[in-house]
């Protein structure tokens, strides 16, 4: 095994020139791969762990030049799920095996505080053994905790980019890195589980980005951490930008499992998007998480974050089926607990 990847793998941790070295070349991602894979197995063994994502709305106030849900773009077909539709996704995703429900969405206005906690306290109530983990962008302090106080127990949230001036160039001037950051801290602080991440390629990353991604996650020590490829979406400022690539995200996710054995890593739906095998190839890389669509089919187009999503036309079930063959292929099993964070070995 090369001595680079034998040297993160042991400290957890290399030189920035080192990272840099190993991000920029391809010639060590097998012996990466098999070392991430080594170390996934020690930790979780062959377990991959089913989130089931309910996609609660397509309105965003927000105007992210990368997605397709930003407020700006005047071709996107909107929709906001009831609170009857979302409780019925989670009567089929508990039926289906899953433990944890992501409510995931645009910054909808529509969803105050008031019922976000609504619905969070009846899922509480009617599936207290099952995590809920929301994904509804920033807000603050005092919402995450009345959601918190409500029964969830974990947020995503990607940073995107740690770098302040890379961010600038991502969001709108009223948007800022600061206050990403800040949110992620006061989630941690208030109890949550906290996953953070970011997009693999997105219009003028350089490597030191990457870098500062890292270091900023060893700072913030995440429970999960999110990254796919950036995929480029048609109605956005973005749209003549390339998407970035399965090669380096894979890569990515292989240093962050050496970096991070503890972390769950999904792979992505973005991956899956972007490689007919992402999905198989990011759980080889490292990845111990996999997010199935349980939105419902009518509305599952209109989510369209980037280009050519896959899952939009099959139903819960069948993807639920697919994902459970495709985990097998790749020589894992699919569970169906709640699938904490494992800090410390097993
Ligand atoms: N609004 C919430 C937020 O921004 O955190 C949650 C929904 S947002 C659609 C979820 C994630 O989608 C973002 O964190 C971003 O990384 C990812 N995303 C958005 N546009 C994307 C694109 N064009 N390609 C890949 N990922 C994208
Ligand atoms: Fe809205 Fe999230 Fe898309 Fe930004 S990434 S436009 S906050 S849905
Ligand atoms: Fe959705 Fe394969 S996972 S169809």
């Amino acid at each position: 095994m090369n001595s680079l990847v034998e040297k993160l793998k042991n400290t957890r941790d290399l030189s920035d020139i080192e990272l840099k070295t190993l991000i920029e070349s391809d010639e060590y991602d097998e012996e990466l791969r098999q070392a991430a894979d080594a170390v996934r197995r020690e930790r979780y063994g062959d377990a991959v762990f089913l989130r089931g994502l309910i996609e609660i709305s397509s309105y965003c106030k927000n105007n992210c030049l990368y997605c397709g849900l930003r407020a700006g773009n005047l071709h996107a077909e909107r929709y906001r799920l009831s609170r009857e539709e979302i409780l019925s996704c989670c009567e089929e995703g508990y039926a289906l095996g899953y433990r944890t429900f992501v409510l995931q969405g645009g910054e909808d206005p529509y969803f105050t505080d008031e019922r976000i906690c609504e619905i969070v306290a009846e899922i509480r109530m009617r599936y207290p053994d099952c995590a809920i983990t929301l994904s509804l962008g920033e807000k603050s302090r005092e919402s995450y905790e009345r959601y918190y106080k409500a029964g969830a127990n974990r947020y995503l949230l990607r940073h995107e980019t740690a770098d302040p001036a890379h961010y600038a160039r991502l969001h709108p001037e009223n948007m800022s890195c600061e206050n990403r950051k800040r949110c992620l801290y006061d989630l941690k602080e208030i109890g949550y589980q906290v996953g953070s991440g970011f997009m693999v390629g997105s219009p003028y990353q350089t490597t030191e980005n990457l870098i500062a991604d890292l270091r900023f996650l060893q700072e913030l020590q995440p429970d999960m951490i999110g990254i796919g490829p950036y995929i480029t979406q048609k109605d956005t400022p973005f749209c003549d930008m390339k998407s970035g690539t399965a090669e380096l995200t894979l890569r990515m996710l292989s240093i962050l499992r050496l970096m991070f054995p503890y972390a769950l890593l999904p792979s992505t739906t973005a991956l899956g998007t972007i490689h007919p095998m992402g999905r198989e190839m990011g759980l080889r890389a490292g990845g111990n998480v996999v997010m199935p669509n349980l939105s419902p089919v009518s509305v599952r187009k209109k989510y369209a974050i980037y280009d050519d999503k896959i899952c939009t036309g099959e139903e819960s079930a069948q993807c639920r089926g697919c994902l459970e063959r495709r985990i097998e292929s790749a020589g894992y099993r699919a569970v169906t607990d709640r699938g904490d964070v494992r800090r410390v070995r097993k």
